[in-house]
Formats: C-alpha cells, sequence, structure tokens
C-alpha cells in the first residue's frame, strides 16, 4: 500500500498530512499561517486532530477526512483497554468527538464510518492488538486511495481544460485540502502538468481567505500564471469573458446532484450561468452522500470573529455588531454543467449519473 504512494510520489510536491510510522505521530502542514509560515505540526493525541480540524488548521473535506481516520488510529494506539470490546468503546469515544468538529464536510462521516467497520470487523478476533492495527492499516489505506483519487480526478478532468484555457475557482481545492494534489485545482494541475497553458482567476474567498492565501501558495509554488481577484468581482470578470469556465469542489453531493462547497459558491454558479460559461463541480465520490435529499445537507454556521476581523488579526468593523456567518451553501443542478469524480465525467441528469458512479 505505502509502495503505492511511492509510485505516487511525484504528485506529491505538496504534502499536507500524513502519519509518520517511526514516532507513530500524525503531522500536518498548519494551514492558518500560510502563505507566510511553513509550520509543521505533530501529535500522539487524537484530541488535538479534532481541535486542529475544528480550527481549520486542517481544512478542506478530504483533508479532513483522512485526519479523522488517523485520529481514530491515535485513538486506538493510546487505549489501554485489555480487550477488543475496550478498545472500540475508546474509539467510539473518539469517533464522537471527531464526528463534532465540522457538520458538512462529508467525507468526515465517510471516513470515520469505514475505519469504524474495520475496528468492528477485526474486534470479532477478540485481540485488541489486531483492533489498532487494523484501525492504522485503514486509515493509511484511505490516505493512500485519496491522492491516488485525486490524480484519477485530475486526469478525467484534464479533458475539460484547452490549451490556454482560463479557470475561475473559489475556495481552496488543492493539495492543501486533501491528502494531496487537489481535486478542482488537481484537474488544473493535472492539465498544467501535461504541458496545456492555463490561467486560473482565484477568488479571496472571505472570510477564512482560502483562495488568497492557499491557492496563491499553491500556485505560486507551481509557477501557474493567476490572478487574485475580491469576491464580490465574480460576476463582473465572468460577463467580461476574462474566464472560460468556473471550476470548483464541493464539501457534499446528493444524487440529485445539489452540491454544498464553499460560501459563495453559488453566486459564482449563478455568474457563470448568466455568462453563460460552464461550471463544473470536482470532488471524489467519497464526498457524495447517499441520499435524495437536499434538506439532508447540514450547513455549518461559524463563529463572528471571522467576519468582524481578518483572520483574527486586524479589526475591520465594530465589535458589537450582530454577524451571520454561513460557511457553504448548496447549488442546485441546475446550474451545474457537470460533475468530475475520479469514475469520469457525470452528465445532467445527476440523478441518473451519479448513482451509476457509486
Ligand atoms: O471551510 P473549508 O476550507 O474546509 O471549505 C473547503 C471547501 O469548501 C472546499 O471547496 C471543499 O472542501 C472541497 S476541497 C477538495
Amino acid at each position: 500500500m505505502l509502495s503505492e504512494l511511492e509510485k505516487l510520489e511525484r504528485f506529491l510536491k505538496i504534502k499536507p498530512l500524513y502519519f509518520d510510522l517511526e514516532s507513530k505521530e500524525f503531522v500536518w502542514l498548519d494551514t492558518r499561517l500560510l502563505p507566510f509560515e511553513e509550520v509543521y505540526r505533530r501529535t500522539k493525541d487524537y484530541r488535538r486532530v479534532a481541535e486542529a480540524i475544528k480550527n481549520m488548521e486542517i481544512r478542506g473535506a478530504p483533508a479532513i477526512g483522512v485526519s479523522a481516520a488517523f485520529g481514530l488510529a491515535l485513538a486506538a494506539q493510546e487505549s489501554r483497554a485489555r480487550d477488543a470490546e475496550g478498545v472500540l468503546r475508546d474509539l467510539e469515544e473518539a469517533r464522537k468527538l471527531l464526528a463534532a468538529t465540522r457538520p458538512t464536510a462529508y467525507n468526515l462521516f465517510w471516513a470515520l464510518e469505514r475505519v469504524m467497520k474495520r475496528a468492528r470487523g477485526e474486534a470479532a478476533s477478540g485481540d485488541p492488538g489486531r483492533v489498532a492495527e487494523g484501525v492504522l492499516e485503514e486509515a493509511l489505506k484511505i490516505y493512500v486511495e485519496d491522492v491516488k483519487t485525486n490524480v484519477e480526478i485530475g486526469r478525467a478532468g484534464s479533458k475539460l481544460l484547452e490549451d490556454g484555457a482560463r479557470v475561475l475557482t473559489h475556495c481552496n481545492t488543492g493539495a492543501l485540502a486533501t491528502a494531496g494534489f487537489g481535486t478542482a485545482l488537481g484537474v488544473i494541475r493535472y492539465a498544467w502538468y501535461e504541458g496545456k497553458m492555463v490561467e486560473v482567476i482565484t477568488t479571496e474567498t472571505r472570510p477564512v481567505l482560502q483562495g488568497a492565501r492557499l491557492n496563491v501558495w499553491e500556485l505560486k509554488k507551481e509557477g501557474i500564471p493567476f490572478k487574485l481577484i475580491v469576491d464580490s468581482a465574480v460576476a463582473f470578470v465572468m460577463k467580461r469573458g476574462m474566464a472560460d469556465m468556473a471550476m470548483v469542489g464541493a464539501d457534499r453531493i446528493v444524487l440529485t446532484g445539489h452540491a454544498a462547497n464553499k460560501i459563495g459558491t453559488l453566486q459564482v454558479a449563478l455568474a457563470a450561468n448568466y455568462a453563460e460559461k460552464p461550471f463544473y463541480v470536482v470532488a471524489p465520490t467519497s464526498t457524495i452522500q447517499r441520499s435524495w435529499d437536499p434538506g439532508a445537507i447540514v450547513i455549518e454556521e461559524r463563529g463572528r470573529e471571522e467576519v468582524i476581523t481578518v483572520m483574527g488579526r486586524a479589526e475591520i468593523t465594530l465589535r458589537d455588531v450582530e454577524v451571520y456567518n454561513p460557511s457553504f451553501d448548496v447549488t442546485p443542478p441546475e446550474l451545474i454543467t457537470a460533475i468530475v469524480t475520479e469514475k469520469g465525467i457525470a452528465k445532467k441528469p445527476f440523478s441518473e449519473s451519479l448513482p451509476k458512479m457509486l
């Protein structure tokens, strides 16, 4: 499994997170400090992993899912239970804490369920050591699969990008949002690696500035040409014909094709449609919830500090204003041209094409 990762090494120029098999620690790049400082943090404590997800040191749906899986591996490692049932109980406690970190990212629940299923399977042996080994192995599998999946998404999606394509994107969907390589930004990266000339227009993505901080950092590292725009310039830029398409990621997609993504994505979709440009959603199938109900998508609301300050640094308004800070919105299928996954490009009606991919 890890040898598979070696094969993917050339796609892992940026390593946002991994499990250190020697020290048995989970390691991650603190994305809150980018683009100014590159600081890796490490822990053996699953509670610290939960904290890092909650405060967005680690963010992006796939990265959250993979990190939570490693969080369970740390919990199993820490468990002092003498029997397999006892390890399962400790794991369940860790699962609850990790599941309570970010409510919208479907990959979080998908990964936690997958690892718990493996743990329950191993527990049948009665051997607590086997549960811990199985849980770590499953987390490593999820990690390697995520990188592999992203490269496959890149290969599939790159067909949508002609030489010279100008792509508008919102939020960060690159290596930093996954175990490596990225989804929507992974498509752009793949096309670039194929030798296509591409140009990115990235929004800043207020309030956490995933565009201004993280896309800028990643795109500069790759040498991919880009322009940074404020969020409110999207409609103008699309209508002016400065982008050929918009391409974004997703935190959760349901079988109807409704796609939740960073707040502001719905505005990007409306602008792209108004300008008669394609609007693509790019995500692994692990982001797809097997539900027909868009109402099942939980929208995270975050704290006031993100809105009344810039990254907690500069205050931009009065302290006592009332704030509403939804972190995600849902784009309906009628505004989406196609959904790209590792299985290929799903076209409308999504209610037919998406279930076939699962
Ligand atoms: O709040 P964030 O930064 O976790 O939001 C991230 C996004 O909205 C991404 O577009 C989505 O998770 C896909 S990441 C490949």
